[in-house]
């Protein structure tokens, strides 16, 4: 499974991939705009900080815009993924990029038909939003098990990528389901690694040789 880490923010970025884990980032308008910094120069340092896929959202909402735009984010870098929103003209958009071989990210997908959707239009990934769907009670895991059972029984090329995450459960749970790939927060990331017994356990190992009052090469 991959990670990829939700942000803008160039010090997280540095900061996960100092971690050795992060496979590439997701950003979104809201993202960039907490950096308080102009759109495409943010996208274009991110791209030249990673190595993995980064995904860049378009701004317009017709067609002819969403065109432009994303051409203008794939010349940044060739590491570009163009994040396209599912709607008519978005989707749209997807089948031109994909024959002219620019890889796409459909975001802001909720149920099985717009993942299907998706899939038939050529998106590299579909992004379901699962911690949104969770917000207003319905159940984001449920929607990756049907998107993951739909690309299945088609063989879909298009890569699931869990986002909206909010908690290692949904990392666990997405990775049971086999989704490809978890878009997450760094604060999410950082809780993977955390267990108390491995705390315990550290520190009583270090208690208990610190009483024999020996250094490590004694
Ligand atoms: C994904 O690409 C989105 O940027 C992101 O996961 C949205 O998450 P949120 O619901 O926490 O804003």
């Amino acid at each position: 499974m991959k990670f990829f880490l939700d942000t803008a923010d160039l010090s997280e970025i540095e900061q996960g991939l100092a971690w050795g884990m992060v496979d590439g980032i997701t950003t979104n308008p809201t993202l960039i705009a907490r950096q308080g910094k102009p759109y495409l120069p943010t996208v274009r340092a991110i791209a030249q900080l990673v190595p993995g896929p980064v995904s860049g959202e378009v701004l317009a909402t017709d067609s002819e815009g969403m065109l432009d735009e994303a051409h203008r984010l794939a010349d940044l870098a060739p590491n570009m993924v163009i994040k396209i929103p599912l709607t008519i003209a978005g989707l749209s958009v997807v089948g031109k990029l994909t024959e002219e071989g620019i890889k796409t990210n459909v975001t802001l997908c909720f149920s099985s038909a717009q993942a299907l959707l998706a899939a038939k239009a050529g998106a590299s990934y579909i992004s379901p939003f699962v911690g949104r769907l969770d917000d207003i009670g319905e159940e984001g895991m449920g929607l990756i098990a049907n998107i993951v059972q739909i690309y299945d029984n088609y063989d879909f090329s298009t890569e699931v990528l869990v986002a909206s995450i909010r908690h290692p459960m949904h990392v666990v749970e997405s990775a049971l389901l086999g989704a490809h790939v978890a878009t997450l927060p760094l604060k999410v990331l950082k809780k993977l690694y955390r267990h108390p017994l491995t705390d315990i356990g550290l520190e009583n190992f270090l208690a208990d040789w610190r009483k024999t009052g020996k250094s490590f090469s004694d």
